[in-house]
């Protein structure tokens, strides 16, 4: 397959740097957008065309686009770090590109090729270079790379037809707290994902379906919702957009990847950034009832969540219908902590990047 050439075209109204530096002055998360983006065509018969970086700007939908019908939308998740001497780096591309692709697989979508996803990664935030933020701080430029469908039709069916798009946003902490320890509701009765189901893929339907969850979460007064597995209740998979890691001691154990949890590269990284520090890391099941019990009698010793867009971000204290504890004392633990310095130090390239995760531009 050969891969289309980006073309240019440069907005001719980008933001003024006063007003760039303002949007980047507490950024949050998703609320602000460089000057650009990448839109790449896909036909049936030609495959990908018409590679352009283009500026910002909404787009021009019609009314039964099959995306707005169906769903067959699949997105990712990667950041762009300054590093010390002010060049930029994307944290591992390429495997989020290798995920998109899985993606675009279950969702019946044509596979982008990774050369050119990282080259549309690249050639934005070559371009939008000014809006990746300072060395050294929480904050860096997400890259929101996604593609939908777009035929125009009724018919249940896979479009012949897509756009992909690469947009960027300068992100600080994804929780308003920063790395205050989240509260978690264990939803013992609405499921993620199903096995066989779409819960592998990263597709906007299972954040959708998760809404409600999290609304009920809030209810009970806490800031994320945690899933159990779809047919036993009793597995705990992962939160509405993050994995989790259980801390025992020296060791740290996420939940298998059963098929129905996205299989997170922060996930991924910490398995290995874990044993460079000397902690033993594993994949694993892990029960509701051994998540409470092993609280409760002290071997569970922290609980985080991670992911792209919140890093690593602790769990402090866990509710559900049959009661509600703390884990450890309800701080930040230390091989958290550790875990979470080590990570972004590679990701600022303040530490060795021994697995040659870094991307530089
Ligand atoms: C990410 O961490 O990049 C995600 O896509 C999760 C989303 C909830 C922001």
């Amino acid at each position: 397959m050969t891969t289309p050439t980006i073309e240019l075209k440069p907005s001719s109204n980008p933001l003024s740097d006063a007003e760039r530096e303002a949007s980047m002055v507490n950024p949050g998360f998703g609320r602000h957008f460089t000057d650009h983006m990448v839109t790449i065509k896909w036909t049936e018969g030609r495959g990908w065309h018409d590679a352009q970086l283009v500026p910002y700007a909404p787009l021009s939908i019609d009314p039964a686009n099959m995306t707005l019908h169906y769903a067959q939308e699949i997105f990712e998740g990667l950041k762009a770090y300054r590093q010390p001497d002010g060049s930029v780096a994307t944290f591992r591309p390429e495997a989020n590109a290798k995920r998109f692709q899985g993606s675009a697989r279950r969702l019946a979508m044509p596979e982008l090729p990774v050369e050119t996803f990282i080259a549309a990664c690249d050639a934005l935030v070559k371009q939008d270079e000014a809006w990746v933020p300072a060395h050294g701080g929480e904050e860096s430029l997400y890259l929101r790379p996604f593609m939908i469908a777009t035929e125009v039709g009724l018919g249940v069916r896979p479009s012949n037809e897509y756009l992909f798009l690469v947009i960027a946003s300068p992100a600080g902490a994804y929780f308003p707290g920063g790395v205050k320890p989240v509260s978690i509701w264990l939803s013992e009765n609405r499921v993620r994902a199903v096995p066989g189901g779409l819960g592998d893929a990263k597709t906007g339907g299972n954040y959708a379906a998760s809404l409600l969850a999290q609304a009920e979460a809030a209810e009970k007064g806490c800031d994320q919702v945690a899933y159990l597995d779809a047919v036993e209740h009793k597995w705990v998979e992962e939160l509405g957009g993050m994995n989790l890691y259980f801390v025992y001691g020296n060791k740290i154990v996420t939940p298998t990847l059963t098929g129905s949890l996205l299989a997170g590269v922060t996930r991924d990284s910490l398995l290995k950034v874990a044993r460079d520090l000397g902690y033993e890391s594993e994949e694993g099941r892990v029960s509701i009832d051994q998540w409470r019990e092993d609280t409760a009698n002290g071997t569970l010793t922290e609980v985080f969540a991670c992911g792209t867009a919140a890093v690593i971000t602790p769990v402090g204290t866990v509710k559900s219908e049959g009661g509600e504890w703390t884990q450890g004392d309800g701080a930040p633990g230390e091989v958290t902590m550790k875990l979470r310095e080590r990570l972004l130090d590679i990701q600022r390239g303040v530490a060795e990047d021994t697995h040659g995760w870094m991307h530089p531009l």
